[in-house]
């Protein structure tokens, strides 16, 4: 029997982006990217999610303590990527588009190597209502 348990945690950041690839003409990018290439970059209200997966820890009950989930989410992801502007603000995106794919991917690298290989962890990025992200899928 499976006894493993999935914990979530709920954030919200907002950033600014524009995506855009340097090496496609404009007409090219406008086609891609439509409203998100936009010069002057716009704005999103990301909704995080994260997954941590594990066995119940028998002497807390805990999976993961939530109090230590919710620090970490807020002193190593939402401290860097709330009010910023992704492109120019993060190192990580100088030469990556900002997508929500590679927020994700980037988000789910600096937290995993803060929690516990034991745990199994996930990220779910929401760029708007209908539009959102799993990794790894
Ligand atoms: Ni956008």
């Amino acid at each position: 029997m499976n006894k493993k348990v999935a914990v979530f945690r709920k954030e919200r950041f907002n950033a600014a982006h524009r995506l855009n690839n340097p090496n496609l003409s404009d007409m090219e990018n406008q086609m891609l990217f439509g409203k998100c290439n936009s010069p002057n970059f716009h704005g999103h209200n990301y909704d995080l999610t994260v997954k941590v997966t594990g066995y119940v820890d028998p002497k807390t009950g805990y999976v993961i303590d939530t109090k230590i989930l919710s620090n970490l989410i807020d002193e190593t992801i939402l401290e860097k990527f709330d009010h910023r502007n992704l492109n120019l603000d993060l190192v990580e995106f100088k030469d990556l588009n900002p997508t929500a794919e590679n927020i994700a991917m980037i988000i789910y690298n600096i937290l995993r190597e803060k929690i516990n290989a034991s745990l199994e962890l996930k990220i779910i990025l929401n760029e708007t209502e209908k539009n959102y992200v799993e990794y790894p899928a």
